[in-house]
C-alpha cells in the first residue's frame, strides 16, 4: 500500500484520513445538500448519490501522495467532510489547490479552520509542495475567512468568471507559500 493511504492525522477534535473504499456509502448523507454544491464547482454534483461518492472516493485514490493528498475528516468516528489538494501541472508543479467542505449540520463551529490549518501544516511537513492556492465564489464569505484564518492572502479576483445555477458571481483567489 502506498505510505500516503495509511496515514492519520489529528487535531483537537478532527481526525483526517485518506478516503476509504468503506466510506463510500457514508458520504451521501453528509454531501447531498445543495448548502454544499453552490458553494463549489460542478464536480461537486447535486444530488450527490452513491455514484457520485464513488466517483469521488476512486478519484482521491489514484495519485494519492504524488499529486493529490485528499482526506476524510471525521469527529467522533463520524464522518463530517473533507479537505484536501491536488497539486498544479507543467510550470506549476511545485504548488497544490486546496479545497474542503463539511455537512452543513458541522457549520459555525470552527471545524473547517481546524482542518485545513492541519491540512496546510501537513502540506508544509511532509511533501515537496511549495505554494498553496484556493479559490471561493464571491457569495461564501465564510471560506474566504477559513482561508485568512490559516494563513492565505488574497491574491486577486477575477470577475464574474464563475456562473452556477445561472447565477454569476466573482471568484476570489488566494494564496499561501509553504
Ligand atoms: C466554508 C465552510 C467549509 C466553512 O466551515 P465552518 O466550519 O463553518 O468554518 P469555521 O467555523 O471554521 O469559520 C467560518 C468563519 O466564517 C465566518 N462567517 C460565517 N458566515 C459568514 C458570513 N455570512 N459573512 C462573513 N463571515 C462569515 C464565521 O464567523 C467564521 O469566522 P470567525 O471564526 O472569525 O467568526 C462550510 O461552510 C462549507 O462546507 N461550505 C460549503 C462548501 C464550501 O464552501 N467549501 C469551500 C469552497 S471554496
Amino acid at each position: 500500500m502506498n505510505d500516503f493511504l495509511g496515514i492519520e492525522l489529528s487535531t483537537e477534535r478532527c481526525r483526517l484520513r485518506p478516503w476509504r473504499m468503506e466510506d463510500i456509502p457514508l458520504i451521501p448523507p453528509v454531501a447531498n445538500t445543495r448548502d454544499i454544491s453552490w458553494n463549489t464547482s460542478f464536480l461537486f454534483p447535486h444530488p450527490f448519490d452513491e455514484a457520485a461518492a464513488e466517483r469521488m472516493v476512486y478519484w482521491a485514490r489514484k495519485g494519492a501522495g504524488e499529486d493529490k493528498w485528499q482526506f476524510a475528516v471525521l469527529v467522533d468516528g463520524e464522518l463530517v467532510g473533507s479537505c484536501g489538494t491536488i497539486r498544479g501541472t507543467d510550470v506549476e508543479a511545485h504548488t497544490a489547490r486546496v479545497g474542503y467542505w463539511l455537512g452543513p449540520a458541522h457549520w459555525g463551529k470552527g471545524l473547517a479552520t481546524e482542518m485545513v490549518a492541519e491540512l496546510v501544516r501537513y502540506m508544509r511537513d511532509h511533501t515537496p509542495i511549495e505554494q498553496l492556492t484556493a479559490s471561493c465564489f464571491g457569495w461564501n464569505p465564510a471560506s474566504r475567512r477559513v482561508l485568512e484564518k490559516t494563513g492565505f492572502r488574497q491574491e486577486g479576483l477575477r470577475r464574474g468568471v464563475v456562473r452556477k445555477w445561472g447565477k454569476l458571481t466573482d471568484l476570489w483567489i488566494y494564496g499561501l507559500l509553504l
